[in-house]
């Protein structure tokens, strides 16, 4: 059990103006940021991201609105992470999400979900470098 997490605020969550309330529950929540920037993917770089669900159906799409307009990235810390933070966002599919939880209070659908969390420890280490350098996290 390692205690980072990486996420992201989505596309549709950002211009819906839920950036801000996102952050408050995370921190509310427990989490420490170790580091956070706003930026913008482009189609090859969330595509990339997302390589591992090349297969799915879903994938081009993926990627057209991840890089659709700007992100928040962030890493986050906090004892057993990967799981609380899949427990604070709630199911993939906002409609099958928890009462309370930030998919059921923010998503639009299953693919305008409005955040990211990392699925493992591994891939939380993984993403995590893909946005940030060792220098950025504290
Ligand atoms: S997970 O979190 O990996 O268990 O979820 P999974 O269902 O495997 O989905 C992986 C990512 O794909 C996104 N997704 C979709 N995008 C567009 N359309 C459809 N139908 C769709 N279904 C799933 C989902 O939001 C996951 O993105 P991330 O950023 O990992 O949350």
């Amino acid at each position: 059990m390692s205690n980072r997490t990486f996420t992201m605020i989505k596309p549709d969550a950002m211009k819906n103006g839920h950036a801000g309330a996102i952050l408050d529950k995370i921190i509310k929540a427990g989490f420490r940021v170790v580091a956070l920037k706003q930026t913008k993917l482009s189609a090859e770089k969330a595509g990339e991201f997302y390589a591992v669900h090349k297969e799915r159906p879903f994938y081009g799409e993926l990627v057209e609105f991840m890089s659709s307009g700007v992100i928040i990235a962030a890493i986050l810390e906090k004892d057993n992470a990967v799981a609380d933070f899949r427990t604070l966002i709630g199911a993939t599919d906002p409609a099958k999400a928890d009462e309370g939880t930030i998919r059921k209070l923010f998503a639009t659908s299953v693919g305008e979900n409005a955040v990211h969390g990392s699925d493992s420890d591994e891939n939380a280490k993984i993403e995590g470098s893909f946005f940030f350098s060792g220098l950025e996290q504290y």
